[in-house]
């Protein structure tokens, strides 16, 4: 049996990866930390909690003396770091928070594992390390820059950040990696691409248009939308930390992707079309619209859900325009490979959504309007 603090498991991926390792591991207790920032939601994970298996803390992954003690508490095997601020409009709004956070709560999220899991020094003055631990980063593409139209991030790519969100991502890299070589300290990370499926916030692009479209609003596409992003099911990135975790080699970068590269506007007309589509082939999804024109066969109507909702604003600054990850290391090395192709993830993402309003409610029931108010004012 080992024990992981796993950071940031109330958010998007974490909160995926804490309930597909409960499915699939028998051989793992998880201590979950987490801050509950907007972005992280304690609903998502409530019936994970069980504290037998799964035990949860709220507290920021910056807070030394919390971080010590529950070290101290838990003598924790392997640390998983999803905690970020994780959105890169907000890091063009504030992006000392984004420092703050991903950078400094990184590096004392690492100074706290050292302190726990030194045990001694070799002849050469470097650390030595309990048997078994383990620090994974769960870090970004976007830490490469930005591509043209050729091309593939590779682990050997040199770092390049342009937002503010990508710096501190990077920065923070750069601290793990600096562990590794100063202190011996076994470390992995590994940077992935854009993740899709359920729990994902609505402020990024999938389920901000899901939402947007069920409310008949607009939907925003930055600039002219011929930006690429290479899409993962978040399933198969938990499943590739989770190899990395427990068969990566100490001091070794994967990077994770699925070669499915889409532009941004491809996105929103597949999503305005699936969702056309699952609402006349299951007309009871319409249940769920909150722009209800009754038709006369005495059904809310969908024609108005059509690609003249698109609406194009103002580009995001420094938008990088294209992300696309060569996977060759990981399946290579640990035989990971992505399950879900897009046609079929995102139908299940859409039906995931349709069938989880309550969520979206909730985890949009505080400032998320007044922020989205001041964030299109500008566009
Ligand atoms: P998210 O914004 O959905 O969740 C972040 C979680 O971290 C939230 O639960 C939040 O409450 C928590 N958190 C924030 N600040 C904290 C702090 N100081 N202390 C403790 N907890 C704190 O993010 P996500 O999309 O799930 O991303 C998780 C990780 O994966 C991030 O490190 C992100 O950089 C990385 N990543 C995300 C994607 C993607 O497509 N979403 C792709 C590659 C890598
Ligand atoms: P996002 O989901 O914010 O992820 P990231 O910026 O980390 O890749 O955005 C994905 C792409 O969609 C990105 O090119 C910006 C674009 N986008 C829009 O066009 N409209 C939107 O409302 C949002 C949130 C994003």
């Amino acid at each position: 049996m080992k024990t992981y603090l796993v950071t940031g498991a109330a958010g998007f991926i974490g909160a995926n990866y804490i309930k597909y390792l409960l499915k699939n591991y028998e051989d793992v207790k998880i201590v979950v930390l987490d801050l509950l920032t907007y972005a992280g939601n304690l609903g998502t994970i409530a019936k994970d909690i069980d504290n037998d298996r799964c035990i949860f803390h709220r507290g920021d992954i910056g807070d030394r003396a919390l971080v010590d003690s529950l070290f101290a508490e838990y003598k924790f095997d392997v640390v998983i770091n999803f905690a970020a601020e994780s959105h890169v409009d907000r890091s063009i709004e504030n992006p000392q928070l984004f420092l703050e956070t991903n950078i400094l709560g990184t590096q004392n999220m690492l100074d706290a594992a050292r302190k726990a899991w030194v045990t001694g020094r070799d002849e050469q003055g470097y650390p030595t390390w309990r048997d078994g631990v383990r620090y994974h980063q769960v870090s970004t593409d976007e830490v490469y820059g930005s591509l043209g139209a050729e091309g593939y991030f590779t682990e050997d790519t040199p770092l390049c950040p342009h937002s503010p969100y990508s710096a501190s991502k990077t920065s923070a890299d750069l601290f793990v990696m600096a562990y590794h070589d100063t202190f011996h300290m076994p470390v992995t990370i590994t940077r992935c691409s854009n993740n899709y499926g359920p729990y994902h916030f609505p402020e990024k692009l999938i389920p901000l248009i899901i939402k947007n479209i069920l409310e008949g609003k607009k939907l925003p596409v930055y600039g002219d939308g011929s930006n690429v992003r290479d899409w993962l099911y978040v399933e198969d990135h938990c499943k590739a930390i989770e190899m990395v975790v427990r068969k990566g080699r100490v001091g070794q970068v994967y990077n994770v992707g699925g070669h499915n590269e889409k532009t941004n506007i491809d996105i929103v007309r597949l999503t305005i079309a699936t969702i056309h589509r699952l609402m006349t082939e299951q007309p009871e999804y319409r249940k769920v619209l909150k722009k209800v024109v009754m038709g006369e066969d005495g059904l809310p109507t969908i024609d108005w859900i059509n690609d003249e909702l698109i609406t194009f604003v103002k580009d995001r600054l420094g938008h990088d325009q294209r992300y696309a990850i060569d996977p060759t290391k990981i399946k290579e090395e640990l035989g990971w490979y992505p399950e879900t192709c897009f046609e079929v993830g995102i139908v299940k993402t859409i039906e995931w959504y349709l069938n989880n309003q309550a969520w979206v409610e909730e985890v949009t029931s505080g400032d998320y309007q007044h922020y989205y108010e001041r964030m299109y004012a500008g566009r």
